[in-house]
C-alpha cells in the first residue's frame, strides 16, 4: 500500500525512546523525511540519521522555539507528531485523593497538554501551507475512570478534548487533526528502570516486574500482553496519509480491547 509519504516533512516529539522513535523509524521506511526532537538524543535516534533539535517542552516557550529552529532552513512541514508526554509520580500521591499538589497538577498539564497545543500554534502556518495532518498521542487512561496519576489521564482527556475541538477549526484550511489512545505499551515508561511504572512501583513497594506483568490484564487488555511501539507507529502513518482525507478529528484506540464501552 502506498501511504503517499515520500519526502514529506515530519517532526515528531518525544522521538529519543520508545512510541515516538518507533514512529520515527517507521516514516523513514515510508521514504519521509523526519526531524525529532527530546530533550536529549539517545544513540538508538541518532542511528536513524534524522535531524534532532533539543527541547523542553513542558516550558512556555520551549515548543516555539523548537518549531522555530526545526522549520529555519525549511518552513515547509508536512506532518507534525504530538508524542512527548508521560506521567508523573509525585512524592505526595500516594494517599492522597487527588494524586499530587498544584505543582504535581501543572507538570501533568505543562507535558501532556499544553505542550502539544504550543507546538500546534508555532507549527500550524506551515501546517496551512502544506495542507499537512495531527496526530496527538493521547493514553486509553483519559477513559478509564480510576486510572493514575489522575493528573496524566485528566491531561490526557483535554487533549481529546482539544484534538476534537481543533480538527473542527482547522478542516476548512486543509489540515487534519486526529489522536491516538495506545493502552499499555512496551517502552521505557513501562519497562524501564527510571519508567513510570518502576517509580510507582518503588513507591508502593513491590516488585517493577510484577507489576508490569500484571498492567495489560489489570487495564482490561484483551491480548493480555504489552503492546509492541511499532503498532502505534504504523497507526501514526494511517493517520498522516493523504490518502485518508476524511478521517479527522477520529481518537483511534489501539488498546487490545481495553476500553470498555460500545
Ligand atoms: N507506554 C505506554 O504504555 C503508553 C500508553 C499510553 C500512552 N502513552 C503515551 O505515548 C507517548 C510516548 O510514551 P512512551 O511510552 O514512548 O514514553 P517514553 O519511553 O518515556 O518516551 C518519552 C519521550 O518523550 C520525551 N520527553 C519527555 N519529557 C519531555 C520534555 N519535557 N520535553 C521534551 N521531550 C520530552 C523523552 O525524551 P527526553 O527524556 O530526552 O526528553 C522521550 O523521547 C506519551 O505521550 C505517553 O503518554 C504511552
Amino acid at each position: 500500500m502506498d501511504l503517499q509519504l515520500v519526502g514529506k516533512r515530519v517532526l515528531v516529539t518525544g522521538a529519543s525512546k520508545g512510541i515516538g522513535l518507533a514512529i520515527v523509524r517507521a516514516f523513514q521506511e515510508e521514504g519521509a523525511i523526519v526531524t525529532a526532537t527530546a530533550r536529549s538524543v539517545t544513540p538508538e535516534l541518532k542511528a536513524t540519521g534524522a535531524a534532532f533539535v533539543s527541547a523542553d517542552l513542558s516550558t512556555v516557550d520551549g515548543p516555539q522555539r523548537m518549531v522555530e529552529a526545526v522549520l529555519a532552513g525549511d518552513s515547509r512541514l508536512d506532518v507534525l507528531v504530538n508524542n512527548a508526554g508521560g506521567g508523573v509520580v509525585p512524592d505526595e500521591a500516594f494517599g492522597d485523593p487527588l494524586d499530587g499538589g498544584d505543582g504535581t497538577w501543572a507538570a501533568g498539564f505543562d507535558l501532556n497538554l499544553h505542550a502539544a497545543v504550543r507546538t500546534i500554534r508555532a507549527a500550524l502556518p506551515s501546517l496551512v501551507e502544506a495542507r499537512g495532518a495531527v496526530v496527538n498521542i493521547s493514553s486509553d487512561s483519559a477513559r478509564r475512570p480510576g486510572a493514575e496519576p489522575m493528573p496524566y489521564s485528566v491531561a490526557k482527556a483535554a487533549l481529546n478534548a482539544f484534538t476534537r475541538q481543533l480538527a473542527e477549526r482547522v478542516a476548512p484550511s486543509g489540515v487534519r487533526v486526529n489522536a491516538i489512545s495506545p493502552s499499555a505499551t512496551r517502552t521505557n515508561l513501562v519497562t524501564g528502570k527510571d519508567g513510570y511504572i518502576a517509580q510507582v512501583a518503588d513507591k508502593a513497594g513491590v516488585d517493577h516486574g510484577t507489576l508490569v506483568a500484571s498492567l495489560p490484564k489489570h487495564n482490561g487488555m484483551l491480548t493480555e500482553t504489552l503492546i509492541d511501539p511499532s503498532e502505534i507507529a504504523r497507526t501514526v502513518l494511517l493517520l498522516a496519509s493523504p490518502t485518508m482525507p476524511s478521517v479527522i478529528g477520529a481518537n483511534w484506540l489501539v488498546d487490545a480491547g481495553a476500553t470498555k464501552v460500545v
